[in-house]
Order: structure tokens, then C-alpha cells, then sequence
């Protein structure tokens, strides 16, 4: 009866589909506001009130709707002066937009370990990294961890280095109260079709600095200057069209009258998962420190140890797990240093000279703790089953009991298939 469903029992039950995006608001009379209103674009009225709810939700001074998130991360190195000859320190544990907007301005990403406490960046990493070339660090605020902010801006304001947030997965999150993006010089948000405030693609700015908005305002609209600049704060600069649509701040806009119910139902989701997951043997979460006082997130991590599954690879877990929920519950990125999808030697434009060819290899880093998670360690639940009501996902904690329950012949059964493919001929 109670078999798991890879070694041929029936499921417990089925996670129910949690549709995402999710269009729940006023999305269909807003976007038809646009069509009549022949400004589809360019500083509307729509993209101008989410600027102004997004970045207050944010706690920042100012917010700029962008393309999408990694020329949010472009612009912000590009507002900050990076280039040529500069190093930006970035944990190598990311998505790859987050190395590749370093790139894109020519200057050289220095890749640094996360923390295995929540898979951000290694402030003590980071320190070592610093080097007479270092500008900036970039914390990734990954999954459902925010960075230790407050050693990162000790260490920036002591280094005299920039601090950007990539808060691609951390939409709504507090550090103290005060949201993600207004703690750094800089924050960029991605609004792309899986995170948790979505417009399908999208990308947004926050800063705190008038002059950085200027610049910020001018590099995402071809060089213009904002109407309304004062002469003190606007200066020429050199840029291109890196706008956004009305019609994505359309949806925007009624996607965050939403927003602040999701991220309530979320939280409530983190906490009844904690509570019941932390209970069963080689399963813990990542660590919630004090400061983080609102929870958002891009996806729960689940920590799994294997040994206490009795040496059941975490593939294995994923997959009898993904088996028993109808669902997939899958790894976490790959490492930077070993990622199919970052290959700067493959772009002849990053051909600047040998040395900085050299020195792009991401090939050159260990990030042992990264690593770990990737292969074994970590697995992701995305955000959006997170809404489910609490009697649904039940099913995630009672699913892991059972294959604790299994774990000795779940492994066996891997240790087999294995034996097989080793003996079948290549
Ligand atoms: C951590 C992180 N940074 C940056 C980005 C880039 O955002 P976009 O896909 O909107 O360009 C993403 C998007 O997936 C991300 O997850």
C-alpha cells in the first residue's frame, strides 16, 4: 500500500495544477485602456504609476521600468561607470544573466562561492576576491534566500566598492524592513515569465541616488534626458533603447494589486513547510535569519541529505519525489563555472585582448559549496505551489515521509539500474 510510486506503487495523491502566470486582476480592461489610448509606450501612464507603486513597495526613492532583467543588471554597472579594467565580484551560483551583464560592459566577472546556509553569496568569499581593480559586488538574492546584507555593505562601504542587488527571485523581500533594491546603490528585478511578479518578460531599477536615476533614466532611453532633470543631476551619456512596454505595465500594474495576497500566501506556504519538513531525518530548509523580516520568493529549497536516505542520489530523490507529486521538482542551476549556458570564449567580442580572454575563463573557479548544492543538496519547489491551499501541499511533506520510509530500497534500486548501465555495452 504504502510503495513508492517509482518502485510501482500508487501515488498518495496529485499536487493540483497551479497555473502560472496567474492573470488575476484587471489585466484585460487595463491592456484595452492601452489600445485605445494610442501610448503604447515611452514613459506612459501605466509604466510611470508602476515605477512609482513598484519602487515604494521596494522601499526605493525611485524605480525604472527596463527591458528585462539583465539589461536592468547592464545598466546598472554602466550607470556605476564599470568597464574595461574593472573586476565585479558575483557568486558563481546564479543564473547566468548575472555573469553575462558583467561581460556586456567589458568588464571581467570574478566568481566567488554562496554560503551553504542559503546559497548566497560568501561575504568572507567576496572579501578575499577584492582587488585594486574591484568596483562592485553583485548579491544574488537566490531562491528564498536574501544575501547577508549587512556584511556586504560593511565590507563595501570599508572597501569603497558599489553594491548591486539582483533581486530577480526576491520580489516583495525585507531586510530589516527595508525591501530588497533600497539597501545597495542599485536593484534590478526580472519580470519574466516564471518569476513571482510577471509581465511574461520585463525588468525594473531601483535606486535611491538621484544622480544614479538620472543616469539610469538617460542609459535606458538612448541618451535622453529626463523631462523634468534638474541641470546639477543630468549629464550627456551614451546608450540605446532599452524601454519597456505599456502594455507589460498594464500588467504589471494589475499583477501587484495582487501581489501583496500572494506573497501572505507564500509566506504562510514557507512556514507550514519548514515546520513539517524540518521534522523528517535528512530533510532541513535554508536559514531564515532574523533580518529577513517578509519572505519572497523565486522557489522553496529543500536541503537534502543523502546519507540519511540511506546514499540515494539527489537525482534519485528528485525524481521518485517529482513520481509521487505529478509534478517536477528539480535542481537548482548549475554552477557558473560549468554551465552550458555561459561561454564567453564563444562571443568574439569578448575578444578584447589575451589577458582579459584569459581572465573570463569561468572554467578557472572551484565553488565547492555551489557544486554540492547542484549536484546533490538542493532542490527546488517553485513559488507558485506555494498558493496552494495548506491541505494540498500536505502532499510535499507526506510524499518525502514515504520515501524515507523507502529510502533503503529506493537506493537499491538506483544502485541496480545503475550496475546495469555499467555492464551494458556502450
Ligand atoms: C538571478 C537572476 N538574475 C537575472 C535574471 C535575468 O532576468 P531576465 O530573464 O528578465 O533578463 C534572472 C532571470 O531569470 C535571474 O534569475
Amino acid at each position: 500500500m504504502d510503495t513508492p510510486v517509482v518502485l510501482g506503487g500508487s501515488p498518495l495523491g496529485r499536487l493540483p495544477e497551479s497555473p502560472w502566470p496567474l492573470a488575476a486582476g484587471p489585466e484585460r480592461e487595463r491592456l484595452a485602456r492601452v489600445v485605445e489610448s494610442g501610448v503604447w509606450a515611452f514613459d506612459g501612464p501605466f509604466e510611470q504609476a508602476f515605477e512609482e507603486a513598484f519602487a515604494a513597495e521596494q522601499t526605493a526613492r525611485f524605480g525604472l521600468c527596463v527591458a528585462n532583467g539583465t539589461v536592468a543588471l547592464q545598466l546598472a554597472l554602466e550607470a556605476l561607470e564599470i568597464g574595461f579594467g574593472d573586476e565585479v565580484i558575483v557568486p558563481g551560483f546564479t543564473w547566468q544573466a548575472t555573469v553575462a551583464a558583467v561581460l556586456d560592459v567589458n568588464a571581467t566577472p570574478v566568481l566567488v562561492d554562496v554560503e551553504p546556509e542559503n546559497y548566497c553569496i560568501d561575504p568572507q568569499a567576496a572579501e578575499a576576491a577584492v582587488t585594486d581593480r574591484t568596483r562592485a559586488i553583485i548579491v544574488v538574492h537566490l531562491y528564498d534566500g536574501i544575501a547577508d546584507m549587512d556584511r556586504i555593505l560593511e565590507i563595501a562601504a570599508r572597501r569603497r566598492l558599489a553594491v548591486i542587488e539582483d533581486c530577480a527571485h526576491s520580489h516583495g523581500s525585507r531586510w530589516n524592513d527595508r525591501g530588497v533594491g533600497s539597501l545597495g546603490d542599485i536593484g534590478t528585478f526580472s519580470f519574466q515569465s516564471s518569476k513571482s511578479l510577471t509581465a511574461g518578460e520585463g525588468g525594473f531599477i531601483t535606486t535611491s541616488s538621484a544622480t544614479l536615476r538620472e543616469r539610469l533614466y538617460s542609459l535606458r532611453n538612448c541618451g535622453r534626458r529626463r523631462p523634468g532633470s534638474s541641470d546639477a543631476e543630468w549629464q550627456p551619456i551614451q546608450s540605446g533603447n532599452y524601454r519597456m512596454s505599456e502594455w507589460q505595465s498594464a500588467v504589471l500594474l494589475s499583477q501587484l494589486e495582487h501581489f501583496p495576497g500572494q506573497l501572505a500566501t507564500r509566506q504562510d506556504g514557507v512556514r507550514y513547510l519548514d515546520s513539517e519538513l524540518t521534522t523528517i531525518p535528512g530533510i532541513s530548509t535554508t536559514l531564515r535569519r532574523p533580518q529577513v523580516t517578509r519572505q519572497g520568493l523565486y522557489g522553496y529549497v529543500l536541503r537534502y541529505d543523502e546519507e540519511a536516505f540511506g546514499g540515494l542520489s539527489g537525482r534519485g530523490f528528485q525524481e521518485a519525489l517529482s513520481a509521487e507529486l505529478g509534478t517536477t521538482i528539480g535542481p537548482p542551476y548549475e554552477p557558473l563555472n560549468a554551465s552550458p549556458l555561459l561561454q564567453p570564449h564563444t562571443k568574439p567580442r569578448h575578444h578584447l585582448n589575451d589577458d582579459y580572454w584569459r581572465r573570463i575563463d569561468p572554467r578557472q573557479y572551484r565553488l565547492p559549496v555551489a557544486e554540492h548544492a547542484y549536484r546533490s543538496e538542493a532542490s527546488i519547489i517553485p513559488h507558485e505551489l506555494l498558493l496552494l491551499p495548506t491541505s494540498e501541499l500536505a502532499l510535499i511533506p507526506a510524499a518525502i515521509r514515504r520515501l524515507s520510509r523507502h529510502a533503503s530500497a529506493l537506493a537499491d534500486r538506483q544502485r541496480s539500474s545503475r550496475a546495469v548501465a555499467a555492464a551494458s555495452p556502450a
